[in-house]
């Protein structure tokens, strides 16, 4: 069977270090909340759940970086998080991480991998 692919968005929905995608993902087979960010050129996804409390990051629609833009943050106690691997180098889940999701970017598109691994 071919992998599954969904398709997120168009390459240029993501801008380097800008507004990140909400994407309804697949996490062990439940349909999970997730975004999707580009951060130094490379497209990352992750379960839209802070390793805190499993709640969504983005207070505001999209908003996912920090005002340095290096980090992710949880805009409800601030954990920030490395956009590249996901652990959170500051805030109350410290050393903790974001689950990781599997992205492809092609001709243009971004997808969500389902069956791969990140
Ligand atoms: S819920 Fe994200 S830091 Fe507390």
């Amino acid at each position: 069977m071919a992998e599954r692919r969904w398709r997120i968005c168009a390459s240029e929905d993501l801008p380097d270090a800008g507004l990140g995608v909400r994407f309804q993902a697949e996490w062990r087979g439940v349909p999970a909340p997730a975004f999707a960010v580009r951060w130094a050129g490379k497209v990352q996804a992750y379960l839209n759940e802070c390793a805190h409390i499993p709640i969504e990051l983005d207070f505001n629609e999209g908003d996912f970086f920090d005002l340095s833009r290096s980090y992710l943050i949880c805009s409800t106690h601030g954990a920030y998080y490395r956009p590249d691997t996901g652990l959170c180098l500051g805030g109350p889940c410290k050393g903790a991480r974001l689950t990781k999701l599997a992205v492809l970017e092609e001709a243009g598109e971004v997808f969500f991998l389902p069956d791969a691994q990140p």
